[in-house]
């Protein structure tokens, strides 16, 4: 047979063949028996010196265009086979399903209790300062008239850095702290924080978070420390609490007293919902009506010495525990909670 009709005869094959192909590798294996450099079109090149030399450069030419045509063929199916298998893949895509949202973190509850209260207080006017929580024994005692040999400093359960170095186990040492720094009255400062002690049992935690108040002025009386307790908490848990105060003792105070609010369960009554009262009677408060929220008093004297001011100054101070506090707003009874950092309790508090 003439070698430019084994010419056609290979092309037709081809295109029969490559219709019959179902993937892109039979296509490829197709290419390489037919067109690869030792495949058939290749032999049927390598017999070119049967020609007659003048019939040569026209079947080169054949050859090559059959070459051409059948490789643009290959190309179209490869490319086929492309657009399928997207295709399928795009099926497989539902746009309609609901995407997956990130999870947010938020806030943890102790501290947007803690920046509520400072709001708060910062629209009284208090000014809301930060301290080391390793301190001096100085700051965390002594200027606040803890004598040397005095039990308080047992009573706190201190944890002892080095010599004269303590973890602050409250916030008191930044009235300490802001006095030394603002030099004379008037210092209204609020103090949030970490503090510590050595004590850790179902309703005590070695860190807590306290906030301290100090207000130091002209003519400042246990009057104003009233009033402004009773609007901080009256805007904090609601306008119908009630306060009390109950004489105590602290070291950087006096005279030093202890302030309670009525029980938010059952309103000051004492009483639970089925009416009884006495030690049975309300949980949260234990049948008193009322709840201890924290520790205040008028500046002590000594205080003021410590850090330079005119002893004849006059201000009032005041701590409170914000782990209490979110407990009571709430109504969480474990400490613990705080500290687990369980996703399931935090995801509450979202804001
Ligand atoms: N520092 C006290 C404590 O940790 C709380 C306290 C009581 C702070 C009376 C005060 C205050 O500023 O006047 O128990």
């Amino acid at each position: 047979m003439k070698l430019i009709a084994e010419l056609d005869n290979l092309a037709d094959a081809f295109a029969a063949e490559l219709a019959g192909v179902a993937s892109a590798a039979e296509a490829e294996s197709l290419r390489n028996v037919r067109l690869g450099r030792k495949g058939d079109l290749a032999a049927l090149m390598n017999r070119l010196p049967e020609l007659p030399a003048e019939e040569r450069p026209a079947f080169g030419k054949a050859a090559n265009a059959v070459k051409e045509r059948l490789n643009r063929l290959l190309e179209d199916r490869l490319a086929a086979f492309r657009a399928e298998a997207e295709d399928a893949s795009l099926s497989r895509f539902d746009p309609t399903l609901p995407g997956r949202m990130p999870e947010r973190g938020s806030l943890h509850p102790i501290t947007l209790v803690m920046e509520e209260i400072c709001g708060i207080l910062n629209n009284l006017g208090f000014e809301t300062v930060y301290g080391p929580e390793v301190e001096t024994d100085f700051h965390n005692f002594g200027a606040l008239n803890f004598p040397d040999d005095h039990p308080a400093r047992d009573m706190q359960d201190t944890l002892f850095i080095a010599e004269g170095i303590v973890m602050r186990t409250h916030t008191s040492p930044m009235q300490v702290r802001a006095m030394l720094e603002r030099k004379k009255p008037p210092v209204a400062v609020i103090a949030p924080g970490k503090v510590y002690r050595r004590d850790y049992d179902l309703t005590h935690s070695p860190m807590f978070h306290q906030i301290e108040g100090l207000l130091v002025d002209e003519n400042i009386s246990l009057a104003h420390l009233r009033g402004v307790l009773t609007h901080f908490l009256r805007e904090f848990f609601g306008a119908d609490v009630k306060l009390r105060f109950r004489p105590s003792f602290f070291p950087f105070t006096e005279p030093s007293v202890e302030v309670d609010m009525s029980c938010l369960i059952c309103r000051g009554s004492g009483r639970r919902e089925d009416g009884k009262g006495g030690e049975d009677g309300c949980r949260v408060c234990k049948g008193t009506g009322w709840l201890e929220i924290l520790g205040a008093g008028m500046v002590d004297p000594a205080v003021f010495a410590a850090v330079g001011f005119d002893p004849a100054c006059a201000g009032f101070a005041f701590g409170l525990g914000v782990e209490r506090v979110a407990m009571l707003k709430y109504g969480i009874d474990d400490l613990r909670m705080f500290f687990e950092n369980d996703l399931r309790f935090l995801g509450q508090f979202v804001k």
